[in-house]
């Protein structure tokens, strides 16, 4: 539903993105027409000016990491839309929601309609998507036992699982993982934003696996 909707990036119009298309019109199939004939407004880079949603998905799809996101979500957490957004920014495979279907999207910024996304209704669900599909799970929270994010190594093929505001990875995950990561703190908080967290730990896998030539 939230297609109909203007998104934070509409709201800017003017602001960003480029105008109609000057001169003899490409007739590549990337493109899309009404973007050509009214400008392209969105909140993408530079190469996907004017291709379609479709277009952009496929592209990125042949260069996404091996990496996957999931996120708790039996409370309705308001840090969704912000790791949805780091996922797309960082060509992440999938981000997995686990538990309630319904998500905050406005973090997101539209990122959304870029990326993967599944959901499973349990953690024991995610757990044996991940058995099947070879990806081995590591937990990201600051709980007794923990393994330091700053000096650990990611596996390659990897799915950081990050908890809620309040109660963060459940036991059940944490059990279930080859491992839990915390990332360091010094001040007097027991514990950073969710969303912070996880653009933390993906960019830890980042720096681990990822190809920086292939970058923007
Ligand atoms: C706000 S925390 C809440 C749980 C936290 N264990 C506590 O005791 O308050 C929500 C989520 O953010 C992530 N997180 C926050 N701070 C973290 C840290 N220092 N290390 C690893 N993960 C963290 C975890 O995924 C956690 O489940």
């Amino acid at each position: 539903m939230h297609d109909q909707q203007p998104g934070p990036t509409e709201w800017n119009e003017g602001r960003h993105g480029v105008g109609p298309w000057e001169g003899t019109l490409p007739d590549d199939a990337h493109f899309d027409p009404e973007l050509l004939a009214n400008g392209d407004r969105r909140n993408v880079v530079d190469a996907y000016r004017y291709w379609t949603r479709e277009a952009i998905v496929a592209d990125i799809d042949t260069r996404r990491h091996s990496l996957h996101i999931a996120i708790e979500n039996f409370e309705n957490d308001a840090n969704i839309g912000t790791v949805v957004r780091t996922a797309n920014a960082f060509a992440v495979n999938t981000v997995h929601i686990v538990g309630r279907r319904r998500w905050n999207r406005r973090g997101a910024m539209v990122t959304d309609r870029y990326q993967h996304l599944e959901h499973h209704d349990t953690v024991t669900e995610l757990m044996a998507w991940a058995r099947e599909h070879e990806i081995a799970v590591v937990a990201i929270d600051n709980t007794p036992g923990s393994v330091p994010l700053e000096t650990a190594q990611l596996p390659e093929r990897c799915l950081l699982l990050f908890g809620q505001e309040g109660p963060g990875v459940t036991a059940e995950a944490q059990e279930s993982a080859e491992m839990t990561c915390s990332i360091a703190q010094f001040g007097s908080t027991r514990s950073i934003n969710a969303g912070v967290a996880a653009g933390i730990a993906m960019h830890t896998w980042i720096r681990q696996h990822a190809d920086l030539s292939r970058a923007w």
